[in-house]
């Protein structure tokens, strides 16, 4: 199939990349500088040179294929709202496209604000208010009727591996290393849960091929890791102590962190199992603590 992937440059994008080149698939990987037309090349797909903002240009890239991954996104905390109407400008000129063809349409989003208080699942509607793009992940789904495979993976909120994470864990390794201290809110015991880069590709790649439209994908390996064992591999791995910070302290210990860190956000992907047949391979995130992959440089 050609696929067009944005985000190609990027932490999942580019380990989906040579997922899909892998398994036979031709990849356009969208670029909008020439240091992420060079990455993409590099792995051996065509460069498409676009951004999220020019629909003329996505729309012209998406007539070129027939599916589309789409896992760029513009991670600016003090521009969420116009980050999430970008996305859905983006993701309604691909289905504009892609409309009738039954090709699939894969967009990204996030496991957190599932199911406060137990484990989340493929079958939970995560709450509107955690984040202005979870509209965006709904719109998607009613895609399916248009003609459209389209097919929402969620990604867990730790998407590790070895070098180039720039996610949660990262920031958590640089906060103990300027602190000194390896910290976790409150009693530890809320849960996170996390994936490896290369099983998160591993399912774009099965999705793609495989979803049907409307599909709900969790790409979760580890379903809840308790936040004083992140911690506790952080200070193991940095020889720091390992803290409790009191919750009312949160903010000041872990700024914009804070709130996601205190979070108690299990989820499952036992229906993305099933439905797929995905079974995560690769090291889990202690193990890439302990590996050193998250320098807190
Ligand atoms: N990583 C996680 O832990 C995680 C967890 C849950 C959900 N997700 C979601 O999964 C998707 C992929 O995440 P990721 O970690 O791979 O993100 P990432 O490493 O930050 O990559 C973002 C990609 O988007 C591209 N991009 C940003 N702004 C753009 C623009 N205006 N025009 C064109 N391209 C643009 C970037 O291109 P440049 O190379 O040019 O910057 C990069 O390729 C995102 O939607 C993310 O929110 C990720």
């Amino acid at each position: 199939m050609r696929i067009l992937v944005t985000g190609a440059s990027g932490w999942i994008g580019s380990a989906s990349v040579t997922q899909l080149l892998g398994a036979g698939h031709r990849v356009l990987g969208l670029a909008r500088s020439d240091e992420a037309a060079s990455k993409i090349a590099a792995l051996g797909a065509e460069v498409v040179r676009g951004s999220l903002e020019d629909l003329p240009g996505l729309r012209a890239a998406a007539s070129r294929v027939e599916g589309v991954v789409h896992l760029g996104y513009i991670h600016d905390f003090s521009r969420m709202e116009a980050a999430a109407r970008t996305d859905r400008a983006a993701i309604e000129t691909f289905a504009q496209v892609l409309a009738g063809s039954g090709g699939p349409l894969l967009i990204a989003s996030g496991t957190l604000g599932l199911a406060p208080g137990r484990v989340g699942t493929e079958h939970d509607t995560p709450d509107p208010g955690i984040h202005p793009r979870v509209a965006n992940a709904e719109y998607t789904q009613g895609l399916a009727r248009q003609g459209v495979r389209a097919i929402v993976v969620r990604f867990a909120p730790t998407v590790h591996g070895a070098g180039g994470d720039h996610g949660f864990v990262a920031v958590l390794s640089r906060i103990a290393r300027q602190r000194g201290v390896s910290g976790y809110v409150g009693d530890g015991s809320n849960r996170w849960p996390a994936v490896h880069q290369l099983d998160a590709a591993r399912l774009v790649g099965l999705a793609v091929e495989r979803a049907e439209p409307g599909a709900v994908l969790h790409a979760v390996a580890e379903e809840g890791i308790a936040t004083r064992d992140i911690a506790a591999g952080l200070g193991r791995f940095h020889g720091l102590p390992v803290q409790s910070i009191a919750p009312d302290r949160a903010v000041e210990h872990f700024d914009w962190l804070a709130g996601f860190y205190a979070a108690d956000a299990p989820a499952s992907s036992a229906i993305t199992r099933g439905l797929l047949g995905w079974q995560p391979q690769h090291p889990t995130l202690l193990q890439d603590i302990e590996a050193g992959h998250y320098p807190g440089a």
